[in-house]
């Protein structure tokens, strides 16, 4: 049995055992710390927490690891609930382009984007799509990843979406921190079905996700609800039958225009709704009526230099608000959270409390793990994050770019 004692914790973060499952509007800014605490945890879990003056009751020394965590912090992982970690080449040619002026969807028009990584991806063995995924989540762990969401949809074929589907089974069985899968066949017409949806729709209708239900390869469906990509009608079609062998909706809408898939999104019960660049007062009004998690993804912003989506109108309407990286090859190479916390705060207007609630319990809502992750409690199984030695928590959004997280403990 692997038992681990963290002492003298300057601050225990996000601690408690009444914590709720949601942190909406200005509950938000509300963040228990715990000064000068310690942690214990065995085969992963947490059994006891309190302050350092109460830390006598561990009698049993033996195959104790004991961490001395003066000067750092100690937070539950941070979760990530929206990436494409699984994909098999980067694409800076295409940031190159941006650079010397074209948008991303011009590059997409031209048979870039998503496209060109499914080009890439069809040509890539299912081991060494593995094996490069499996180093991209141990760097994400070294991040304070401790829980992660990641999406097909870079294959955009029978075969090649059951490939990524299998790969990410293999990351769920291989790697330490809980992983969810989720189905976004519709993630983009491939060039063969441009001019004929209705052929591309059944085939994902009929043809992927018979098999992703018979082999368990997805916890959720997710359709890229956009112009030029799936209509609200279209993507209603896809998600209702997810919805009938089981899958969650989790979708991508209002990243460049507001075409009404939130609404319907939300009519049809989506665990989360994620980009929200656009948002109008329609989308907050359906948002009020229902229980999904609206997750913002800044690094995508920041990357594509489109707007951030507006966390401050959300919680100014009594709703939470989740953030996550959106890792991915196109509009974000970059699946560090710190530095998601550091826009949260710097571009969003978000505290770095309501900024980290966002990235721990509200991300946890929005991957079906509020009974494990979120928070340190009693009983829970989520690693948590060991800081370097800093000086108030508010720092690590503030020196953006250094990697203040240490490690993750299990
Ligand atoms: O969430 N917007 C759609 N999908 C991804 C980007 C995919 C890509 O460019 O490879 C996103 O930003
Ligand atoms: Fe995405």
């Amino acid at each position: 049995m692997a038992k681990t004692l963290i002492k003298n914790i300057k601050g225990l973060v996000q601690c408690g055992e009444d914590l709720p499952q949601i942190r909406k509007g200005a509950d938000m800014k509300n963040l228990p710390i715990l000064e000068d605490a310690f942690l214990a945890l065995e085969d992963g879990e947490i059994i006891a927490y309190g302050p350092m003056s109460e830390w006598g009751g561990i009698t049993d020394w033996r195959d104790l690891e004991v961490i001395d965590a003066e000067g750092k912090y100690v937070l539950p992982a941070f979760c990530d609930s929206h990436t494409h970690t699984v994909f098999a080449k980067s694409r800076e040619e295409e940031f190159v382009d941006r650079i010397n002026g074209l948008s991303y969807e011009e590059i997409a028009l031209k048979g870039g984007g998503i496209l060109n990584s499914a080009r890439r991806l069809a040509e890539m063995s299912e081991d060494d799509l593995f094996e490069a995924s499996k180093v991209r989540v141990e760097r994400l762990m070294s991040y304070g990843t401790g829980a992660l969401e990641i999406k097909s949809g870079y294959g955009l074929s029978v075969d090649a979406e059951l490939k990524m589907l299998r790969v990410i089974k293999r990351l769920k069985e291989e790697c330490p921190i809980a992983i969810k899968a989720t189905f976004l066949g519709a993630h983009a017409f491939p060039t063969e079905y441009k001019e004929n949806h209705r052929g591309y729709i059944d085939l994902i209708i009929n043809e992927m996700l018979p098999k992703i239900a018979e082999e368990g390869l997805a916890d959720y469906i997710d359709v890229f609800c956009e112009r030029n990509y799936f209509s609200v009608e279209e993507m209603a079609e896809i998600l209702e039958a997810g919805i009938n062998i089981g899958l969650k909706p989790k979708v991508h809408v209002n990243q460049f225009s507001a075409l009404g898939g939130i609404a319907k999104a939300v009519e049809l019960g989506a665990l989360s709704v994620d980009h929200l660049e656009e948002l109008e007062e329609a989308d907050i009004v359906a948002l009020k009526s229902g229980n999904t998690m609206p997750t913002i993804l800044p690094s995508c912003s920041h990357f594509l230099s489109i707007p951030f989506g507006d966390a401050r109108r959300l919680m100014d309407n009594n709703l939470p608000v989740a953030l996550a990286s959106d890792f991915n090859p196109g509009s974000t190479p970059s699946g560090n959270l710190s530095f998601v916390w550091s826009l949260a705060c710097v571009k969003m207007k978000m505290n770095p409390e309501e900024a980290l609630n966002a990235l721990t319990i509200n991300a946890a809502y929005a991957m079906d793990l509020s009974e494990t992750h979120g928070t340190i409690s009693l009983g829970k199984k989520t690693p948590v994050i060991l800081t370097k030695e800093i000086p108030n928590l508010a720092y690590i959004p503030y020196a953006f770019g250094d990697q203040l997280i240490e490690r993750l403990i299990f």
